[in-house]
């Protein structure tokens, strides 16, 4: 079985399905390969990783599958340059850019014929990203974990907006668990589908267990977004979130609430966990995940969802 869309047919992949690259999560070989493998595609973020990780769990990638994949390189990273040459030396087909422009590093990528995904949380970067020539827009709304656009705006609103406003291929993202989900996104004209928080729960996302868990008895309202305004994150409601938002209410400073916020990470959470006083970053959509699956189960199982939602779409 197969679902063809724009995106599978420019990326080489049997189902609309990307695992979306999260620091740490998929901060290695092992997720993205599986998913890779099962027919979606698996993303290696680049975030937190040292050169020699990246281009070490790439090879390690290479030889569990040949399947196409993407590397995830946040361009404000203080080695976003070295992830870049990465990338291109170790001749990975994807590259999935975040939180920058694509104008100064898209030539060589073009010549290397390296696909360029680009991230973006407004119709205006939407155009100018496509104007800058990338192969296609990665659109990811308010629901999300991790870094939802500064704006706020829904995944609904988001995704249909700029399906609207350019016609490269669209990847749409931000509480999306399931084929109802994806389904659901094709349907406002995406392309295709990403999930961060539903694939952070499987046993080969690279996470402390108790972040799992964290994650996993999340309900309705217990994420919530910490931050000073216009670049905030999603995250699971804990001693530091309640802490931050007290500062917040109590008209702490800007320089106080920074402090604040950079005084804990995602690392305390995700590698060490501490699940009270790190960063637990997932989205809206935990409250729709009651289990873990594995990865590979989770894509077929997801696309054969999507093709019966759209099935029963045409027979209601
Ligand atoms: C734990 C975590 C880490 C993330 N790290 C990154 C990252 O390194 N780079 C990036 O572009 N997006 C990152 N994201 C955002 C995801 O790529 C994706 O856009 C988001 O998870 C989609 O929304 P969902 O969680 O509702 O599926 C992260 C998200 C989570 C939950």
């Amino acid at each position: 079985m197969s679902i063809k869309t724009r995106i599978t047919e420019l990326l080489g992949i049997r189902y609309p399905i990307v695992q979306a690259g999260m620091s740490w999560a998929s901060s290695s070989s092992l997720l993205a390969a599986t998913v890779s493998k099962a027919g979606g595609l698996g993303v290696i973020a680049a975030g937190p990783m040292r050169p020699d990780d990246l281009r070490r769990s790439i090879r390690e990638l290479r030889e569990i599958t040949d399947a196409p994949f993407g590397v995830n390189v946040a361009l404000y990273n203080k080695r976003a340059a070295e992830h870049l040459d990465i990338v291109l030396e170790e001749g990975a087909p994807i590259l999935i850019a975040s939180q920058g422009s694509p104008r100064d590093h898209i030539g060589r990528f073009k010549q290397a014929n390296v696909k360029w995904l680009h991230v973006v949380a407004h119709p205006d970067h939407a155009r100018k990203a496509e104007a800058a020539g990338v192969d296609g827009l990665i659109v990811v709304g308010g629901e999300a974990g991790g870094h939802p656009p500064p704006s706020g705006t829904s995944t609904l609103v988001l995704v249909r907006l700029i399906a609207k406003s350019v016609s490269v291929p669209i990847i749409a993202g931000g509480g999306v668990v399931d084929g109802a989900g994806v389904a659901a996104m094709l349907c406002l004209g995406a392309d295709a589908v990403q999930m961060g928080t539903r694939f952070l729960l499987t046993p080969e996302a690279s996470l402390h267990p108790a972040y799992k868990q964290k994650v996993l008895a999340a309900s309705v309202g217990d994420t919530t977004l910490v931050g000073w305004r216009g670049l905030p994150i999603r995250a699971v409601r804990n001693d530091f979130t309640a802490e931050y938002e007290a500062a917040e209410r109590d008209g702490q400073s800007r320089e106080f609430l920074e402090a604040l916020f950079g005084s804990r990470s995602l690392k305390m959470a995700a590698f060490d966990g501490d699940v009270e006083q790190g960063k637990v970053e997932a989205g809206q959509c935990a409250a729709l995940i009651d289990e873990l699956v594995p990865a590979a189960t989770l894509v077929e199982r997801i696309a054969a969802e999507t093709r019966e939602a759209m099935e029963q779409l045409l027979t209601k």
